[in-house]
């Protein structure tokens, strides 16, 4: 398994340019089964869960075909199948998105469970209840789920939590449905509008994505079009910090400023200076750094997955920050290793205290989630004299495109070993 080693203490310069979001193309493909026709994603980004995605939808007699790293076509009019239960389906969170998709076209399907990071009891409850309130019977056998109905007819829904999964799911499950289905209490996050945007594109009637109620009139068909995959707010955020992290001055380029408002008042907050124009935010940080306190919430609210990244950048600041965490009950796995550079944390239940030190020391360090082992990446950015150690990489990968590339060409010292 490979590593990535990190020769801390380069101050990061210049221009990154940011992908197309994660949590968007891991809907937006399995959204394609609802089309009759070719859909043309443009501004995926070139990570392993499009991959397994791809994999999927060929199996399920999707054609498909990556015209550049970046681009895929669909042709979705040629799926027969309703069963998606290959073994990688089971590994990746974005996998339940195929019951709502297959449940929308076939009225049935039948999905390995998903998997994903692990931070806690990761339920599905607000999905089914959406199935079921749809008209479908849904079941659940070992690690597969099953779900059926004659038809799918629209009706009023009410998410009990906020949730990006089954706000989106129902969406899916929704549009070809009878009627109009009302989601309230609707997650909010930018790639909610993305899903919603790519299914109008192709003759869908969604109002209201973005808001906390969403309207989706049924239609009787889906037809083809071409889609830009907005740009990942998480991988913006990574960066932004990055360049915070080590005193630099960096353009994070081809984002929309606005998904990033709840970082960037904290950024500033904490004396870094951040300047927005249409596409991009450049980061500069050359003053010391001040403690500030940071909750994660739903959309706006500061995203859960900047949450272990973010207390990379509050523990370089001068004083003592709380970060507490209202999304995830388990999110706390990454404080040991931060311990292990020279962090200084104590957590109480939801609720981390943390002391800013000047210096990191390198170290061995070990990635357990994607964010987590995001934020350890960062660490080592910080850690001088020697080179930090992240191990399992695969974590990383499954949400960065080409990182260490990004950072070198920012000045960064980090090379992959497979040793
Ligand atoms: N929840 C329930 N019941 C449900 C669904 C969710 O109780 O049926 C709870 C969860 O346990 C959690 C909260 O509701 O406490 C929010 O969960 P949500 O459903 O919003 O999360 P998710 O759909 O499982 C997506 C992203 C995550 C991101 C969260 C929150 C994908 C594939 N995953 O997960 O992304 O952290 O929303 O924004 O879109 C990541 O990219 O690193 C990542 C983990």
């Amino acid at each position: 398994m490979s590593k990535l080693c990190i020769r801390g203490g380069k101050r990061l310069k210049g221009d990154v340019i940011i992908n197309g979001a994660k949590n968007a193309a891991v809907a937006i493909l399995p959204a394609t089964v609802l089309v009759d026709g070719i859909s043309v994603i443009e501004n995926l980004p070139n990570i392993q869960d499009v991959r397994i995605l791809n994999e999927a939808m060929r199996s399920l007699g999707a054609v498909t075909q990556f015209t550049d790293e970046h681009t895929l076509e669909v042709d979705a009019s040629t799926v027969y199948q309703h069963s998606a239960l290959a073994e990688c389906i089971s590994k990746m969170r974005a996998s339940y998105y195929l019951i709502g998709a297959l449940l929308g076209r076939f009225g049935k399907a039948e999905v390995a469970m998903p998997g994903g990071c692990d931070f806690g009891g990761r339920p599905i409850d607000q999905h089914i209840k959406g199935f079921e309130a749809l008209g479908a019977t849904v079941e659940v056998h070992g690690n597969i789920i099953k779900a059926y109905a004659p038809k799918l007819v629209g009706t009023r829904i009410f998410l009990d939590v906020v949730s990006v999964g089954a706000t989106i799911n129902i969406m899916l499950a929704a549009v070809l449905a009878e009627g109009t289905t009302i989601i309230e209490n609707a997650a909010k996050e930018p790639h909610i509008v993305d899903v919603a945007n790519y299914l109008n594109m192709m003759g869908a009637n969604v109002k209201g994505a973005g808001t906390d109620v969403i309207r989706i009139k049924g239609v009787e068909k889906l037809t083809g079009g071409k889609y830009t995959t907005v740009p990942d707010q998480i991988e913006a955020g990574t960066y932004m910090i990055a360049a915070a992290i080590t005193k630099g001055d960096v353009y994070v380029r081809n984002i929309i400023p606005e998904h990033m408002e709840s970082l960037s008042s904290k950024m500033r907050e904490m004396g870094i200076g951040i300047e927005e124009g249409d596409d991009y935010i450049r980061v500069t940080a050359d003053k010391e750094l001040k403690a500030t306190n940071v909750k994660t919430l739903p959309y706006p609210g500061f995203p859960t997955d900047l949450h272990p990244q973010m207390a990379v950048l509050l523990s370089t600041a001068t004083g003592v920050s709380t970060l507490i965490e209202s999304v995830f009950e388990n999110r706390f796995q990454y404080v040991e290793q931060l311990k292990a550079v020279g962090a200084k944390f104590t957590v109480e239940g939801n609720k981390a205290t943390i002391e800013g030190v000047e210096h990191f020391t390198p170290a061995h360090l070990h990635a357990m989630d994607l964010r987590a082992g995001a934020a350890l990446v960062l660490a080592g950015l910080k850690a001088e004299g020697g080179e930090t150690i992240v191990h399992n990489t695969k974590y990383i990968d499954r949400g960065y495109e080409a990182i260490e590339e990004k950072l070198n060409a920012l000045g960064a010292d980090v090379y992959r070993t497979a040793h």
